[in-house]
């Protein structure tokens, strides 16, 4: 159970401007913002994101809501995952075990505050060491950037952060992964004689540190653990300074190290980020996708280079869309992505970055060259390597399955359809079921799987019912209510409230409740409307009409899903899930139409 206490404070602190930014190109265009429509399809651009408001709203499909909202229907999210993502990016932890947020919340601007102090002593240190200076101008990073990486100097002393830190024993030390405690309870630095490069978060938060030995020592690169800000598989180096110039370049590139990162910055290559140590993750790619439709993996040209851009690229598959292009750059193997644009300029590593083999000719290269496709076995084995990579490419890139699946049934000697059948895929389906702009068929999870434009009036009706009488509000059941009106969107809000267990006071508690947010305007508006109207002239009917309402709005529900499975019928021969779903559909209604009757006499 998430408090609502957090998700207002969430909400609060989200700009929904930078929400959807990561998403969409905004334009300003006097108070508010602009794009073209995510959610339908549009030439202009009416798509408007309003900073005060802290609400978007498409003047073309009507689609509306705040941050989570967002989240939800842009990438398909339950309401608990959009909350998840934006607690991640505002770097809160979500409170359970009913610990208070606000204690937990400190916590986590002292962890930000250890680290940026930590950050700005290796910087001051630096400065005062002929050691590391000397081994940077080696390097031949220029001051410049350095400074905008931030980039300091941990000194060779087992206690140097006690120089900043009144109270050394803090426990906040050691979780933020600065200190470590040995056996005998005596504290040290984590980082000494090491360049420090600051790890930022997507908002240029330091949470982390990468620290590399003076020449040569073990291990060359020492990293923060993972701790309450730093999850190595989330976190790119380089991304928060990286991220206007992906935009600009149109592609992002990952390297391995962060002296690649620096290095490419220092000459002009500043849409590069790296992966810490770690593999490239669906994390990173998912993160990267956002900022753009292309990305280009550099490797080294060796042996362990070709080895990581292949886990790149099966890490990768699961990512893949129709609209992305993932490409690998192999450099000459005596080359880091350093020493390349050190040796050959900035300009030979763009060509070689616009050259960059495509996933699908990467892909099948090496399971072509793996094989012996003379013989039978050779092409056996390659259909059977090809499987478990094939079967992970999502439907949002069908066509390029298809491609592959071609490919390897030329490869293998083998027909389309056989090849499918092996790999367990299904011929491409006749009709279509519903997609949400993601291009995902809506889950069967609370507020997803309603159709587009549901019975309005009466799901105003409903929230103008609670608001009058918010006692109602724990009968309403949110996986019946659809989120594709304001009204809509603010009952099943009013009713996450009450799950979440909160007593959900007047109309004046209420409208408080959700200042800050869309459903605050939502619920305005609905109660300037009460005033004249029929329904609430007598208040002991009250309870009978929201049943009534309740009823009428799953029956509705219902017709508008028997009426597009019927229509479909005529077109095209339904599927037995679809035929038996359209048999519960017709037996659900009977129910219902026998409750309004039983409840009308
Ligand atoms: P490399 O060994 O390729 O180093 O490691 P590099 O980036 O070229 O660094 P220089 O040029 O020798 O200074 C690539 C990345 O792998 C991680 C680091 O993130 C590093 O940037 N790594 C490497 C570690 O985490 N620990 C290590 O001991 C080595
Ligand atoms: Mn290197």
């Amino acid at each position: 159970m998430i408090p609502q206490s957090f998700i207002q404070d969430l909400l609060a602190r989200v700009d929904i401007i930078d929400v959807i930014e990561r998403y969409l190109p905004l334009k300003k265009r006097g108070a508010d913002y602009y794009a073209r429509c995510p959610f339908h399809t549009e030439k202009s651009a009416s798509f408007s994101v309003s900073h005060a408001k802290q609400f978007f709203h498409c003047f073309g499909c009507h689609e509306s809501g705040n941050a989570i909202g967002f989240l939800m229907k842009y990438n398909g999210l339950s309401y608990i995952e959009a909350i998840q993502e934006l607690a991640r990016d505002a770097g809160l932890q979500i409170p359970d075990d009913g610990r208070s947020f606000k204690q937990q919340d400190g916590s986590h601007d002292r962890l930000i505050e250890i680290m940026t102090a930590s950050a700005a002593f290796y910087r001051e240190q630096l400065r005062h060491s002929p050691l590391a200076t000397a081994y940077l101008r080696k390097r031949g990073l220029s001051d410049d950037v350095a400074a905008r990486f931030g980039i300091g100097f941990a000194p060779d002393e087992s206690t140097a952060l006690q120089r900043i830190f009144a109270d050394y024993r803090d426990k906040l030390l050691h979780t933020a992964g600065m200190v470590i405690d040995n056996d005998q309870g005596r504290r040290y630095d984590r980082f000494r004689n090491r360049i420090m490069f600051p790890i930022h978060d997507r908002r240029g938060r330091i949470i982390a540190f990468g620290g590399r030995i003076i020449e040569t020592g073990e291990p060359k690169y020492l990293n923060s653990p993972e701790t309450p800000l730093f999850e190595k598989g989330r976190e790119l180096y380089g991304l928060s300074l990286a991220q206007k110039a992906i935009r600009q370049a149109g592609f992002a590139l990952v390297v391995e190290g962060y002296m690649d990162v620096v290095a490419l910055a220092q000459f002009g290559v500043e849409n590069a980020v790296a992966t810490l140590g770690t593999a490239t993750t669906p994390h990173h790619i998912q993160t990267l996708l956002r900022q753009t439709d292309r990305i280009v993996f550099c490797f080294d040209g060796d042996e362990a280079g070709r080895k990581a851009a292949w886990r790149a690229l099966e890490n990768a598959l699961a990512a893949l869309r129709d609209d992305i292009t993932l490409a690998f750059l192999f450099l000459p193997p005596e080359h880091d992505p350093d020493t390349f644009i050190r040796e050959k300029g900035a300009d030979a590593l763009r060509e070689a970055a616009a050259k960059a083999i495509p996933l699908a000719s990467f892909l099948l290269g090496k399971l072509r060259q793996n094989n012996d496709l003379a013989q039978a076995e050779g092409r056996s084995r390659l259909v059977h390597e090809a499987g478990p990579l094939i079967t992970r490419i999502p439907e949002a890139a069908s066509v390029l399955r298809l491609q592959l699946v071609k490919a390897i049934a030329d490869a293998s000697k083998l027909t389309q359809a056989e090849i499918e059948q092996n790999f367990g895929l299904q011929p491409a389906r006749r009709a279509k079921t519903h997609t949400d702009a993601t291009g995902r068929t809506p889950g069967t999870k609370q507020h997803a799987s309603v159709p587009r434009s549901a019975p309005s009036p009466l799901v105003a009706k409903l929230l103008r019912l609670v608001i009058q009488h918010p006692s109602l509000a724990s009968k309403l059941p949110p996986d019946l209510i659809p989120d594709t009106t304001e009204e809509g969107r603010a009952l099943i809000a009013i009713a996450d409230l009450v799950e979440l267990g909160e007593t959900v006071g007047g109309l004046g508690a209420l409208t408080e409740r959700f200042r800050d947010t869309p459903h605050s305007d939502t619920l305005n508006k609905m109660a300037t409307q009460l005033a004249d109207l029929d329904e609430f002239r007598d208040p002991a009917n009250i309870e009978q009409q929201f049943k009534d309402t309740l009823c009428n709005l799953q029956i509705a529900l219902v017709d508008r899903e028997i009426k597009e499975l019927t229509e479909r019928l005529t077109a095209t021969a339904l599927s037995p899930v679809e035929q038996s779903r359209l048999a519960e559909l017709l037996r659900e209604k009977n129910t219902l139409r026998n409750f309004t009757d039983s409840n009308v006499s």
